[in-house]
């Protein structure tokens, strides 16, 4: 499998198992409220950790920040329509928690949850089955300001938040979910430092894990109580971890590598706790309090992917927790992140939730591709190699399916081109090419080809 296809300039289009996929499969695009909607300073929202992150100097590449971003707060409508004439029936967004409480706790901002109010009605009313996330990464500053996730209290505000939103939208957003990704709050926030906070301590980051977790368990009760039907889940990114070699050392830290990017985040909300191997290594004590690990289990209704990349993995003994690292393997095919472009990873892992947690119905939450696009001079955007990341990763996703993974849906990321937080702007990942001189949008060849497989999807019944 290599990239020389499209130097030769064919393109071959990858053969997908439609009929795979279930009638009512949920065919959509996935964005962010930091990276898409500017308006960081209207209608009362307050800063968030990634207000202050990207405002830091040397953080983020070209100083971009997300005050602008895709403007979505002002043109909404147009991105809805865009969805719409695509044919797409679901969308996954995230709420920003400072719109709705600027403060972190206490006063509901009313304009905040008015906003998600008129963009629900606007999904509906486009056809479009919304789905919501509650935590992608914008915490806000106030909170950040009392200690952040490795306090156990930002837990608490969590949820109640929480609340507050499925109290207002409950009655007409079936999908939920609780957080985004907690391995990258956690891990590149308070560890690695690459994103916000930007804190590089080994202890904040394990406490940081644990109330991230403990605040999906207390909103995911949250949300039942105030929107009875909802369907609850979380959102993990995960890999398919190998051992680079067979040594025995590198399986033990393709092991040790499983544990930190797949078995911490997915053991302990399937009531098996906290994996003993990690927290030895770590050697971090836990904040734990009798009924915590009862909470964070609460049963889902849904699990969430975050597929991009495998990892093949070496030891690294020498190296930060968990002493394993991934290798930039030669001739293998990658994206314009330098991801590694493996669907069958994807296919693996859906087939892992199924075997190995009983999953019992899963969204591919996000999948997708970053390539320097441009804009030809008659006005199109040709991206071959995004569409073919699509279409590869959405046989594997049938394969997947065929096999007996409970797949329900698929959220391509993204959308449009965004704020890809520590990378700006220049990375982008939309199947809409966005201006951001003019706000204009252009929609890519890899829309209209994901457009078609929705569409035909849809006719074959
Ligand atoms: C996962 C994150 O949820 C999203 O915010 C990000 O832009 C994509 N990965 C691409 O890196």
């Amino acid at each position: 499998m290599t990239n020389s296809r499209f130097l030769k300039g064919t393109y071959v289009s990858e053969p997908i198992d439609l009929a795979a996929f279930p009638h009512g499969f949920l065919w959509g695009t996935a964005t962010s409220a930091y990276q898409i909607e500017g308006a960081v300073a209207e209608d009362g929202r307050s800063p968030s950790i990634w207000d202050t992150f990207s405002h830091t100097p040397g953080k983020i590449d070209n100083g971009d920040h997300g005050d602008v971003a895709c403007d979505h707060y002002h043109r909404w409508p147009q991105d809805v329509s865009l969805m719409r004439q695509l044919g797409f029936n679901a969308y996954r967004l995230s709420v920003a928690w400072p719109r709705v409480m600027p403060d972190g706790d206490g006063p509901v901002n009313a304009k905040g949850l008015d906003f998600y109010d008129q963009l629900t009605n606007g999904l509906l009313a486009a056809g479009i089955t919304p789905s919501v996330t509650l935590y992608h990464w914008d915490l806000p500053q106030a909170l950040q300001d009392r200690g952040g996730w490795p306090q156990r209290d930002t837990a608490e505000h969590f949820a109640a938040y929480a609340g507050v939103v499925a109290e207002r939208l409950g009655d007409r957003v079936p999908h939920w979910a609780t957080l985004n990704e907690p391995l990258c709050s956690a891990w590149i926030g308070h560890l690695e430092g690459r994103m916000a906070p930007g804190l590089t301590d080994l202890t904040a980051a394990v406490r940081a894990s644990y109330h991230l977790l403990l605040g999906h368990g207390l909103a995911t009760q949250a949300i039942r109580a105030a929107a009875p039907g909802a369907e609850v889940g979380i959102v993990n990114n995960l890999s398919s971890v190998h051992a680079a070699g067979d040594s025995p050392e590198d399986l033990a830290a393709a092991r040790r590598v499983d544990g930190h990017i797949n078995r911490w985040w997915l053991d302990p909300v399937h009531d098996r706790g906290f994996p003993a191997d990690m927290r030895e290594m770590y050697g971090v004590e836990l904040p734990e309090r009798a009924g915590d690990l009862t909470t964070i289990a609460a049963p889902l209704d849904w699990l969430g992917l975050n597929y991009y990349f495998p990892a093949y993995v070496v030891a690294d003994p020498n190296g930060p927790v968990p002493y394993g690292r991934s290798i930039r393997r030669e001739d293998v095919p990658r994206t314009g992140m330098d991801w590694e472009i493996e669907a069958d990873g994807i296919e693996s892992l859906l087939l892992r939730l199924t075997e190995e947690y009983g999953a019992r119905k899963i969204y591919v939450t996000e999948n997708g591709s970053s390539f320097p696009d441009v804009v030809r001079p008659d006005g199109s955007v040709d991206d071959p190699e995004r569409t073919d990341y699509l279409e590869r990763h959405l046989a594997a996703c049938a394969s997947a399916a065929r096999k007996g993974a409970p797949l329900a849906g698929y959220f391509a990321w993204s959308l449009l081109d965004n704020f890809e937080w520590a990378y700006g702007y220049d990375k982008r990942f939309g199947l809409v090419h966005v201006d951001y001189r003019t706000q204009a949008r252009t929609i890519k060849s890899s829309g209209r080809r994901y457009a078609d497989i929705v569409r035909t999807h849809r006719e074959r019944g």
